[in-house]
């Protein structure tokens, strides 16, 4: 029965009806929001690269986690920027690391906050790659090692979930199984299965110090032209013990998050990253587009992907707008 019968336009007439047949919708507790991390006392410094976007130091991290978990935002990620570097990223495991006393900090002040660490060494070697070097190339099996010390020193801090985002083979496996050796057998992993070497990564690089000294990662990370790799990636990371998958970034790869929430029964993450972020903002701040809409539109397709947990830099300005828009209609 075609039109005149069938007329789509009549559950678009008010907003009423459009929130009555809405297939989806936000909410506060899909968000992660990443927090960066700096050794220091009462930081709180605007990132450049990243406008809205802090680097705190592990007491004012705290005071953040609060405000973050009063806004109904269930779990942060956090990611180090140490006070030194070499060549194999020491101070990623270091016991007085800055990552581990802000995990130490926030669950003291805010328990019930999620608390989950970025597990790299790329923000600790002096090279900014994401494991150690051999003969010019990450040495795949020996950066796994390093990684699950890391995430060992995060467990012995407190954290409730290590998420490993080096792209190396079989860590997630090496990492289960240190963490169940050390006695951590309810820490999870949250693995970047589905991890492109991708250019959306420019401002965190600058935010984080850690873009690679030479030559790229497309030797680790994944090629943007693939799709059925990523779904190999996930079943790999969830048969080596991932409680949940992660497709980064997210708005290039939304076929990607679409097939792995078809084909998968484990929480599906994605990493809404500082590129994507920066469109929206850079966009809105020469005038180009309204930047609440678009953040909001750019959330909701990451959702209705199928993604389960959205890790945003919007996280706390969406919430808030969520909040007041919720506060609106049901008025
Ligand atoms: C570390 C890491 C990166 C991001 C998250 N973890 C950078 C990279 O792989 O170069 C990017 C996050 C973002 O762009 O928001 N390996």
């Amino acid at each position: 029965m075609a039109f005149p019968h069938t007329r789509m336009r009549r559950l678009r007439k008010n907003e009423t009806l459009r929130k009555l047949v809405r297939q989806t919708s936000l909410s506060a507790s899909d968000f992660v929001y990443p927090l960066f991390i700096r050794t220091g006392r009462e930081l709180k410094e605007p990132i450049e690269s990243m406008p809205g976007c802090f680097h705190f130091s592990p007491d004012t991290a705290a005071a953040e986690a609060a405000e973050i978990f009063s806004l109904g935002i269930p779990a942060v990620i956090l990611f180090g920027l140490p006070e030194r570097k070499d060549a194999t990223g020491s101070q990623a495991w270091a016991k007085e690391g800055v990552v581990q006393q802000a995990v130490r900090q926030i669950k003291k002040t805010c328990s019930d906050l999620v608390v989950i660490t970025d597990v790299c060494l790329c923000e600790y070697t002096d090279h900014g790659h994401c494991g150690v070097i051999r003969d010019g190339r990450v040495d795949n099996d020996a950066t796994c090692e390093l990684l699950a010390k890391t995430a060992i020193s995060h467990a012995q801090a407190g954290v409730d979930v290590v998420a490993p985002s080096d792209m190396m083979d079989g860590r997630v496996g090496v990492i289960r199984n240190a963490l169940e050796k050390n006695g951590f057998k309810d820490t999870a992993i949250m693995a970047y299965s589905a991890k492109y070497a991708s250019a959306f990564y420019g401002p965190f690089r600058d935010a984080a110090e850690s873009a690679p000294a030479f030559g790229d990662r497309k030797d680790y990370q994944m090629d943007p032209a693939n799709s059925a790799e990523a779904m190999r990636e996930i079943a790999l990371d969830v048969e080596e013990g991932a409680d949940i998958v992660m497709v980064k970034p997210a708005l290039c790869y939304l076929d990607v998050i679409y097939q792995a929430k078809k084909r998968f029964n484990v929480p599906i993450a994605a990493y809404n990253v500082s590129g994507e972020y920066m469109m929206v903002k850079s966009a809105a701040k020469a005038g180009l587009m309204n930047s609440e809409q678009a953040m909001l539109e750019v959330l909701l397709s990451i959702k209705r992907a199928g993604a389960d947990i959205i890790i945003t830099y919007f996280a706390k300005t969406a919430a808030e707008l969520l909040k007041l828009t919720h506060r609106k209609v049901s008025k």
